[in-house]
């Protein structure tokens, strides 16, 4: 079977939901066909599940392509990067024998203590307007890049400039932590010596990764984007302040990385069959009580990176029409349809009906009408149970043999955004995965 998804050079994989939305899968999936994969957003908030035999390996920071040491996996300029926390991936792919093929940009910000510790300071005072943050430090270190107080991957490597930068904004923070009465034992000199050793430790893999893309995409090289987290965490297009604070829409490809693109790009826009979110913001298409629970369950709705319950809910168009629109997504790839079985119909939202009866079909950026918002629900016959062998006997033999109930699950998807559904995932593994045809 012809399983080649794209003969494009450059192939963006964006989430179109609250993220988690099966990334990971799709990029190590993409991987087999490109040269490069990169990271160009987010830190180590994001995590990528990924199951290949018995192995299952959890990625925060290292993009999907470290699992193909003949690929170069690079971690773009707009990553946000802890190092403890990229020393232990690192660590623990070592330990299991892999071989560590990864670039690291001099550009990209480094997240540092104080700013996990501001991840409290911040998630208290902003109380109900509050994103239920994963606590690693990501809207602190975005706020000083913004501010230019940030500390850079390319300072660990340069003791004095490191001593300047971080004297400054120690002082900054060691002032807001006294002004807020927050307790802790972040020393000046302790976190001085640490940067330095986390810089000798990764030396190796730090460079220009802006010149090293350019040189790659100028010989034709293949690269594939792997984004992080969903187009509702997006601090432009999602639903704000309950969302994250890198962009995530595909157009920050080339912002995070350096490299400007001018050649056609194939934009995946991956889709969960339903949709979970992790953390606070209203959700209008979320379900309560039992049936959550069995999805939840169903579909291992945990956070890979704080194991956390993730709240689910019934796939949202409107959700969709807007990640297409602000990523310029070319097709879906659409996951767990195997999750969502043994339901007599399946919900699907197509727009919100706020207090006054108005139907809307696009996002608010009203957050008084999302708070509102109720799900008008369009419904679509459901499957029965399938076996994973069932499923991997209609994988084998192609689309056509996805039983009509799917078929038209994945028809409406596209009728309803205009995008064709490309890839079809029915299973963890890389091979349980459908590819209709090659765009
Ligand atoms: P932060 O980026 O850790 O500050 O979290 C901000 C919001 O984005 C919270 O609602 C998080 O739960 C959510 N978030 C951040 N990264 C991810 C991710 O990779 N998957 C799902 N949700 C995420």
């Amino acid at each position: 079977m012809n399983n080649k998804v794209t003969d494009k050079q450059v192939t963006i994989v964006v989430g179109a939901q609250w993220g988690d939305e099966g990334k990971g899968k799709m990029a190590d999936f993409l991987t087999k066909d490109a040269d490069y994969v990169v990271r160009f957003q987010g830190g180590n908030n994001a995590g990528h599940t990924l199951k290949i035999g018995t192995e299952v390996y959890k990625l925060h920071l290292i993009p999907s392509g470290i699992l193909h040491p003949d690929k170069v996996s690079v971690i773009g300029n707009g990553t946000l990067i802890d190092p403890s926390v990229l020393m232990q991936e690192i660590k623990k792919l070592e330990d299991k024998g892999m071989v560590i093929n990864l670039r690291i940009s001099q550009r990209a910000h480094i997240i540092m203590p104080y700013h996990r510790l501001m991840d409290g300071v911040l998630g208290s005072l902003q109380g109900q307007l509050a994103a239920g943050s994963t606590g690693s430090g990501i809207a602190p270190v975005c706020g000083d890049k913004s501010l230019r107080l940030g500390i850079r991957v390319i300072d660990l490597l340069e003791p004095e400039v490191l001593n300047e930068k971080l004297d400054k904004v120690w002082s900054y923070y060691s002032r807001i932590f006294e002004a807020f009465d927050v307790s802790h034992e972040l020393t000046f000199g302790q976190m001085y010596s640490d940067l330095l050793r986390y810089g000798t430790l990764l030396s190796k893999y730090i460079e220009d990764t802006e010149v090293l893309l350019h040189e790659a995409y100028k010989t034709g090289k293949k690269i594939v984007f792997e984004g992080a987290q969903g187009m509702s965490l997006d601090p432009d297009q999602g639903v704000y302040p309950h969302g994250t604070s890198t962009n995530n829409v595909a157009t920050y490809a080339g912002v995070g990385s350096g490299l400007g693109m001018n050649e056609k790009k194939h934009i995946i826009g991956v889709a969960k069959a339903y949709v979970s979110r992790v953390g606070q913001s209203p959700f209008p298409s979320e379900i309560e009580g039992e049936q959550a629970v069995w999805l939840r369950d169903k579909g291992g709705e945990y956070g890979t990176t704080t194991g956390r319950p993730r709240r689910v809910g019934w796939l949202d168009i409107v959700q969709l029409k807007q990640a297409a629109r602000t990523s310029g997504i070319t097709a879906w790839t659409v996951t767990k349809l195997d999750i969502l079985t043994g339901l007599d119909s399946i919900p699907v939202c197509i727009g919100y009906k706020l207090k006054d009866g108005t139907i809307i079909n696009e996002m608010p950026a009203s957050l008084t009408q999302f708070r509102e918002a109720v799900p008008v629900y369009h419904y679509l016959p459901g499957w029965r149970e399938y076996s994973e062998a069932e499923f991997n006997t209609m994988i084998a033999e192609g689309y056509d043999a996805l039983p009509d109930e799917i078929q038209e699950y994945i028809e409406f998807i596209e009728s309803e955004t205009d995008i064709p559904v490309q890839i079809v995932s029915l299973g963890p593994e890389r091979n349980q995965t459908i590819v209709r045809s090659t765009m």
